[in-house]
């Protein structure tokens, strides 16, 4: 089984990537494959809403994302951790969730619009 573990905090060994590290340490026990993104270490770019991935299924954009898609294609389970940044999660996530816009899962929901 594989897990990933996303870091949202784009502060280099913040409270964020110390806790991810406390939530997968019992999945390095149980043998799991482990993978982290760190988004202190990436570039995700903003989505503009072109919607261009609505039909190609993938996003225009050329950059860390990529390495998202294809940690996505093969979890089992995933583990967010990230800072409070005014009640709700920083930028640098909430830029990673809009991109999965054109995978969202239109062939197990296709009556989501
Ligand atoms: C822009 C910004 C907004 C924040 N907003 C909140 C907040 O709404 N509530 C809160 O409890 N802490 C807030 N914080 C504090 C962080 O969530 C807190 O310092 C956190 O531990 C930082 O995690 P990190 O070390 O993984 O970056 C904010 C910090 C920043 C920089």
């Amino acid at each position: 089984m594989n897990i990933l573990g996303i870091s949202a905090t784009p502060r280099k060994n913040g409270n964020s990537e110390i806790l991810l590290n406390s939530a997968l340490e019992p999945f390095v026990e149980a043998n799991w494959e482990v993978s982290r993104i760190l988004l202190s270490e990436k570039k995700i770019g903003m989505c503009i809403g072109c919607e261009s991935c609505c039909e190609s299924l993938k996003c225009f954009i050329d950059d860390d994302m990529s390495e998202v898609y294809e940690a996505f294609k093969i979890c089992d389970a995933l583990i967010i951790s990230a800072p409070a940044y005014w009640r709700n999660v920083p930028a640098q996530l909430k830029a990673l969730f809009d991109r999965t816009y054109g995978i969202k899962s239109k062939p197990l929901n296709p009556t989501f619009e």
